[in-house]
Formats: C-alpha cells, sequence, structure tokens
C-alpha cells in the first residue's frame, strides 16, 4: 500500500510539477509544430550551400546565446534606441549569419505561427550546423521561451580567448558546466575560423621575456606571425580553427597535442592531467569526442534563461 502511494507521489511530482520547472521536451513542438525540424534542416542546408562559413556561425551563435541569460534567444535581437544589444557588442567579431535564424522563422511562422521561439530555433540550427559538417545528430530538448533583455555590455560575461585554466573553469561551472564539458564543447573549434586579435596575445609580446608563446609549435607560430604580424593592417586577416574547418571532426585535439592550438584558453586545456587525458582520448578516438559532444552540447543548450514569450520575428521582442 504504501509503496503504492510512494508511485504515485513520484508520478505526481515528474508529471505536474517537473514540467512546470520548465523542463525541456524532445516532444515539446510534436503536436504544434511537427515540420518545425525539417524546416529548419532545410535552411542551415541552403545557406550552407551558398556560404560554407555559415555552420560555424551558427554553433558559436547558440554558445554565445546559452552563456548569456541562458539559451534565451537574446544575442539574436538587434540594438534599439538608446539599448546596443550583444551581437553589437565587442566579441561579436565573429557573430554572422543571422540571416539564416529569420529565414527558419519565416517559414516556421507561415506553417505553425506564434508557437515556436527564436531560441529553440537557434538550438535546432546549432545542431543541424554539426551535422552538415559532418558530425553526429542528436535530439535537441525544446520548449525554451525567448527573453526580452539583450545588452552589449554583458558579452564580458563570456569566457576569452586569453582566459587561463582556472578562469575556464569558473566560467564554466558557474553555469552547471564541468571539466568535461569544457573540454567536449571546446571541440566546437573544430569549425571556423579566428582573427588576429583573438589570437595576437600569443604571437606577440606574450610575457616581458618572451615575444611568442613557447607551448606554441615554433613553425606553427611563425606561420601564425606571418599572416598576423605586430601591426596587422589586413581587416579579416586570421587563421581557420583547425586543418579541416568545415569538416566537424576530432583534428583539433589533435593538433592541440602537437602545439598547433589558435587560443590560449584551448592550450590551457592541456595544464592540468586529468582535462589533459581528456583531450587525449577525444584526439585518439572521433566517437568518444562525438558522444561527449553530444552530452555536453544538450546540457549547455539547457542553461535555464528567464525568458516568457515567443517572438514573431527573432530580431524583435513582441
Ligand atoms: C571555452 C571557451 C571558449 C572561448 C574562450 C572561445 C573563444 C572563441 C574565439 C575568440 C573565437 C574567434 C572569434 C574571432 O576571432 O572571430 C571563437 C570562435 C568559435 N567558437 Fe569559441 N570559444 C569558446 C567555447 C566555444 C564553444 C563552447 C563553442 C561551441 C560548442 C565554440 C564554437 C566556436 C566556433 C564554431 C567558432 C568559429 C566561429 C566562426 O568561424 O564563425 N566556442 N571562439
Ligand atoms: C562590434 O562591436 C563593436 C564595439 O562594440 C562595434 O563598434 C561594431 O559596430 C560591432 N560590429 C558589428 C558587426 O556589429
Ligand atoms: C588566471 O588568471 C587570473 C586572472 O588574471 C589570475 O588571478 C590567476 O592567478 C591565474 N591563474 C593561474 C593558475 O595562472
Ligand atoms: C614567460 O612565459 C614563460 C612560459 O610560460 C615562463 O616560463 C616565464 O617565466 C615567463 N616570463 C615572465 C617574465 O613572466
Amino acid at each position: 500500500m504504501s509503496s503504492l502511494f510512494f508511485t504515485s507521489l513520484l508520478l505526481f511530482f515528474s508529471l505536474v510539477l517537473l514540467p512546470s520547472l520548465n523542463a525541456l521536451s524532445h516532444h515539446y513542438y510534436d503536436h504544434t509544430c511537427p515540420n518545425l525540424e525539417s524546416i529548419v534542416a532545410r535552411e542551415v542546408r541552403l545557406a550552407t550551400a551558398n556560404d560554407k562559413t555559415v555552420p560555424a556561425a551558427l554553433l558559436r551563435m547558440h554558445f554565445h546565446d546559452c552563456f548569456i541569460r541562458g539559451c534565451d534567444g537574446s544575442v539574436l535581437l538587434d540594438s534599439k534606441g538608446k539599448n546596443t544589444a550583444e551581437k553589437d557588442g565587442p566579441p561579436n567579431i565573429s557573430l554572422h549569419a543571422f540571416y539564416v535564424i529569420d529565414n527558419a522563422k519565416k517559414a516556421i511562422e507561415s506553417t505553425c505561427p506564434g508557437v515556436v521561439s527564436c531560441a529553440d530555433i537557434l538550438a535546432l540550427a546549432a545542431r543541424d550546423a554539426v551535422v552538415v559538417s559532418g558530425g553526429p545528430h542528436w535530439e535537441v530538448p525544446k520548449g525554451r521561451k525567448d527573453g526580452r533583455i539583450s545588452k552589449a555590455s554583458e558579452t564580458r560575461q563570456l569566457p576569452a580567448p586569453t582566459f587561463n585554466f582556472s578562469q575556464l573553469q569558473q566560467s564554466f561551472s558557474q553555469r552547471g558546466l564541468s571539466l568535461h564539458d569544457l573540454v567536449a564543447l571546446s571541440g566546437g573549434h573544430t569549425l571556423g575560423f579566428a582573427h588576429c586579435s583573438s589570437f595576437q596575445n600569443r604571437i606577440h609580446n606574450f610575457n616581458s621575456s618572451l615575444d611568442v608563446d613557447p607551448s606554441l609549435d615554433p613553425s606553427f607560430a611563425a606561420s601564425l606571425r606571418r599572416v598576423c604580424p605586430a601591426r596587422n593592417k589586413v581587416k579579416n586577416a586570421g587563421s581557420a580553427m583547425d586543418s579541416s574547418t568545415t569538416v566537424f571532426d576530432n583534428a583539433y585535439y589533435k593538433l592541440l597535442l602537437d602545439g598547433k592550438s589558435i587560443f590560449s584558453s584551448d592550450q590551457s586545456l592541456l595544464s592540468t592531467p586529468k582535462t589533459k587525458a581528456l583531450v587525449s582520448k577525444f584526439a585518439n578516438e572521433q566517437h568518444l569526442f562525438e558522444k561527449a559532444f553530444v552530452k555536453s552540447m544538450v546540457k549547455m543548450s539547457q542553461i535555464a534563461g528567464a525568458g516568457q514569450e515567443v517572438r514573431l520575428n527573432c530580431r524583435l521582442v513582441r
């Protein structure tokens, strides 16, 4: 009798109380927008066919969204009146391809108006960006709501490429993410491009006694210095993040072990035995990297925001 009571109590908690805590669900739009996922996937494929830099942009956009105010679509809002939005804040240099989210939103609004949040569209687009790049597919939990606040000043909360290990650990743990998540998610740097300003600390005036970070492979450092001289005048100069920048693979970890990482933050993953062992594991086994990446992406994509609405246009609050 008492075990039945307990089972009912458990059921009550899991069915009635937990969803009200804003739990996300794989089936959130099953009835209200059954074609959602194919619409988003199509827009990501179309855009990528025209511009190979789109997947990297979408993956980074989702990371930025989740690290500021939780995954609430705040990165998608435009500046308005006196408010400068996140996307116009300092580390915006690589944020682009917002039009992909706009196109997906338009297509979704014409099929299932007013029900799908922009934060969910972005989470799906980031997953599809990995898929079109040859990475793993996974189920994205959905049901996020869009926020109404986006402030350029809050981009200071993002981890910087100059961060050392303890700063990275703190930035991730403040968001409920572990060292395992840190190492797995840094593998997102298998896609995309970095501007000179993001790694110049390693190749010029590293510290008062050395010009170049000695953890960098010397010939790799020399090649970075060639594209990014001390007085760099080329506006969009920089480096690919890894040797196969449009392919989602584990090359990032292999290069990292060879002294060919781009950021100090990447390099710092080698500074503790625990994280270094994970880097080696992911360098040796692509499928272990993929498994870990998927798990950590699902976790990151559930960082709770305080959003309450579903925007009609991802750039504007309702
Ligand atoms: C661990 C802390 C992280 C730091 C310090 C960091 C820093 C950066 C920086 C500085 C850039 C280059 C910006 C530029 O120069 O244009 C960049 C690019 C990128 N980051 Fe990260 N990042 C971190 C974590 C992540 C995570 C968790 C993801 C996704 C899972 C991610 C995905 C990307 C991608 C895909 C790009 C390339 C963007 C493009 O080419 O458009 N990063 N990151
Ligand atoms: C990026 O931010 C800087 C500094 O806040 C701003 O001057 C610039 O216009 C922004 N660039 C883009 C492309 O939004
Ligand atoms: C990491 O950087 C912070 C801030 O600059 C500094 O206080 C700390 O001592 C550094 N930690 C290590 C281990 O270098
Ligand atoms: C410069 O960096 C190297 C390598 O990290 C370190 O051994 C050296 O002590 C640093 N020098 C100064 C003056 O901080």
